[in-house]
């Protein structure tokens, strides 16, 4: 993040430590995870110790400690979503993609993460990519979304390269 973008989500907060969650909600939001740099200005601008900012940025699954792909899987693992085969669709999605939960795939594209609810468990097995919900989620659809989103970066890639 650079200075002065962090320098405007600290405005007006600093030496505030209750604004500590809603800044690093704001960080995360202008990059996609929360940096140790990123820690270590919000420790000195609201006057929180790092290990403070460190527990409650590890604490909540909202907060990612590293850089996500282009395109956010987020596997509902809850048990209404368990009883109706995430687990398969786990198994569909870090298979093709070739990665772990919580890992980026090699080319940037995907990253993979579990929840244990999305708060939609009567229309599971869900899957949200990049927050938007994809319900009653089958292994054969989630390939296809996974194909579809892969062939609209290649073009997107190839449309930058030809301009
Ligand atoms: S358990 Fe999956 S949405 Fe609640």
């Amino acid at each position: 993040m650079s200075p002065q973008a962090l320098e405007q989500i600290l405005e007006g907060r600093r030496s505030q430590p209750n604004q500590l969650i809603e800044v690093l909600q704001d960080i995360q939001k202008n990059d996609g995870y929360i940096s140790p740099e990123s820690m270590k200005a919000v420790s000195q601008g609201l006057g929180v110790p790092l290990i403070e900012v460190y527990r409650v940025a590890s604490f909540y699954k909202a907060f990612r400690l590293k850089p996500s792909g282009k395109n956010v899987l987020t596997m509902c693992m809850g048990t209404a979503c368990h009883v109706r085969g995430a687990r398969f669709l786990h198994d569909q999605a870090t298979g093709q993609l070739r990665v772990k939960p919580g890992e980026v795939t090699s080319d940037g594209l995907f990253s993979v993460e579990h929840v244990n609810c999305l708060g939609a468990c009567a229309l599971g097995p869900i899957v949200a990519e990049n927050g938007s919900y994809h319900h009653h989620m089958t292994p054969a659809k989630l390939r296809k979304l996974i194909e579809t989103l892969s062939r609209q970066q290649t073009e997107e890639k190839q449309s930058v390269q030809t301009q």
